[in-house]
């Protein structure tokens, strides 16, 4: 997902800008560029493809662009090839622009200006945006708030937008719909960003721009407006994360040391998630709507939610959920699961949810974010930034959220069930000691070209995450599959060497996924057993165990996922990949 920097104020703008973009490469990128002006100079532009390091030092730094006036981007490719080209900033006669999401009529708007003498140099959708800003802009020769707004009228899709004006210097303007944006304020300048990371180091004043509003950011000001230009007054918070947090703290990787807060989220979820404003008298049924790992917590939830409340519970890919005429029947809660809280699909299926009239609860880390606000209800999951593409302590923190909303539907009694959860903590903290097994792992299955993930009920869910973290950080092919089913065809896959990874947390179905193990070793497999307590004989089935401890069956989810992301890592780490940013992915997928 592309990254948005802006500051003005009365410093150098580049050297900021180029530090903010560094604290946004999590999300994903593949090109960037920095627009830069000097007191009424036209802005300088300056563009690079690749890593931000390009950008650094095609400027020298930031030296080569003086001027106290800037914006920046790092650009994830959805429109056109990451090439210089294609980098933003975009440039029109009179505007200069950044954009993160997607304008989904940008052919129709191309060909209108085109009829109106606009000529194109890029294949991006964002040239468009900009060059329709400036066409308002000077065909009515209106203020830049009224031409961002006609734009923002007839433009179609998501945008978070940053644009310099030629006749405006020093001031920067912000608009938005769907992408996120943030304004930062200190008492001399004035800072815009994707995310907070970026403007953290100076300030934690920040507002939330709403959609649809657009904003003037100065030296000594910022304002807002609505869409028909009136000018709205938003409240400043206040970021609690300490810088440290938006840092490696001296681990490898984000990655590793977000693996090692794991126990402290999961304690400050604990500690800190409330149900008291939550309606949950008349829930007749939960459907559970998420992507990629979060998804994966709501898979676990099912099994769990179903055994102690004894209610129906589906579990839906947002990106399906959004699109089916599927019957929500009034009585249903509707719990939308996102780290990030901005992912697209996530967000529309929460806004389906609402327009059928269905609460909708929010399981989100990012405080502010669009689901957090404009869900009913919200748990705020208390991770911390989370900054690595792979997510582990959200995932974990959701886990226990999502084990807490399973107690109060169901209202049994809590203390045994918390008992057991207040020793979570410590019990992942044990986990963690020991990698060196989990190192040596990783170099033996590194080399594999397939790996299959097998379990059944809350191991199956576990099996779920663990694929997903192998596949989408060592880009190893990986398959999670219900126990049962691999005999269904899928065991054709099987063959000599081929890595089986089977969790065995659960006792009620041990005996049958062992089996279903033994099948794989006897097609060649290369069996690894993940499992809790002794399990005598096993080491005569599974070439190498890891154990965890043991803890309540239903939340064994917490502690065999911790292993399963070491691996994950270590396996990443040995294929000399870029654990943190792993190509083609951004952190958070705020388009379709
Ligand atoms: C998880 O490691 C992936 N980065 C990805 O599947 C992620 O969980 C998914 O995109 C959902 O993101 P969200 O939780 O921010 O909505």
């Amino acid at each position: 997902m592309c990254g948005i920097v802006g500051y003005t104020g009365n410093q150098q703008a580049a050297p900021i800008l180029l530090d903010g973009l560094s604290k946004l490469e999590y999300r994903g990128y593949d090109s960037a560029g920095l627009a830069v002006r000097n007191g009424d100079s036209a802005p300088v532009v300056v563009k690079t493809a690749g890593k931000l390091v390009n950008l650094i030092q095609a400027t020298d730094g930031g030296k080569k662009l003086l001027g106290t006036c800037g914006i920046g981007h790092t650009r994830w490719a959805t429109h056109g090839d990451p090439t210089v080209t294609n980098a933003h900033p975009h440039v029109s006669d009179e505007v200069v622009g950044v954009h993160n999401g997607i304008i989904e009529n940008y052919s129709e708007l191309r060909e209108k200006l085109k009829d109106n003498g606009y000529a194109f140099y890029s294949q991006t959708d964002t040239e468009v945006i900009v060059k329709l800003v400036d066409y308002y802009y000077r065909k009515y020769k209106i203020g830049p708030i009224d031409a961002i707004n006609r734009t923002m009228v007839r433009a179609r899709g998501s945008y978070a937008l940053a644009l310099i004006f030629s006749d405006y210097p020093g001031e920067i303007y912000a608009a938005r719909k769907e992408s996120p944006l943030i304004i930062g304020k200190t008492e001399d300048a004035s800072f815009l960003a994707s995310d907070v990371p970026a403007i953290l180091k100076y300030t934690r004043s920040v507002y939330y721009i709403e959609n649809l509003q657009a904003a003037r950011i100065t030296p000594s000001t910022v304002q807002f407006f609505n869409l028909n230009g009136d000018e709205v007054f938003l409240p400043v918070k206040e970021i609690e994360w300490d810088a440290s947090a938006a840092e490696k703290d001296g681990y490898e990787h984000f990655m590793l040391k977000e693996i090692h807060e794991q126990p402290l989220a999961v304690k400050n979820t604990l500690k800190n998630t409330d149900f008291d404003n939550i309606d949950l008298t008349n829930v007749k049924a939960l459907d559970i709507v998420a992507c990629g790992s979060a998804w994966h917590t709501g898979v676990a939830a099912q099994y769990i939610i179903e055994k102690l409340a004894g209610i129906p519970v589906r579990v839906e890919l947002a990106s399906e959920f959004r699109y089916r005429s599927l019957p929500l029947s009034k009585g249903t809660l509707v719990v939308v699961i996102s780290q990030s809280g901005e992912t697209a699909d996530s967000l529309a299926a929460l806004r389906k949810a609402k327009e059928a009239h269905l609460p909708v609860l929010g399981i989100v880390n990012v405080i502010g974010s669009s689901i957090a606000r404009e869900a009913d209800y919200v748990i705020h999951t208390q991770a911390g930034p989370e900054i690595s593409v792979a997510t582990t302590k959200a995932y974990s923190a959701q886990l226990v959220a999502l084990y807490m909303l399973a107690l109060k539907i169901s209202r049994v009694n809590e203390e045994p069930y918390m008992h057991q959860l207040d020793k979570l903590p410590a019990l992942i903290s044990k986990v963690l000691e020991d990698k060196k097994d989990l190192q040596y792992l990783a170099s033996r299955i590194s080399n594999s070209s397939d790996i299959f993930f097998i379990g059944r009920g809350l191991d199956y869910a576990v099996s779920l995450e663990g694929s997903l973290k192998m596949k989408e950080i060592s880009y190893i092919r990986s398959e999670a599959y219900p126990a049962g089913e691999l005999k269904h065809g899928t065991i054709s896959l099987v063959e000599d060497g081929t890595v089986v990874i089977g969790v065995l947390t659960q006792d009620d179905v041990y005996e049958k996924t062992l089996s279903n193990m033994i099948e794989c070793k006897s097609r060649g497999a290369y069996l690894i057993a993940l499992t809790s307590g002794q399990r005598p004989g096993l080491e005569k089935v599974a070439d190498f165990i890891i154990r965890v401890p043991e803890t309540e069956s239903m939340f064994m989810a917490s502690l065999a996922v911790i292993p399963l992301q070491l691996l994950a890592y270590y396996t990443s780490v040995y294929r000399g990949l870029d654990v943190d940013k792993p190509r083609n992915l951004a952190k958070s997928v705020t388009v379709e």
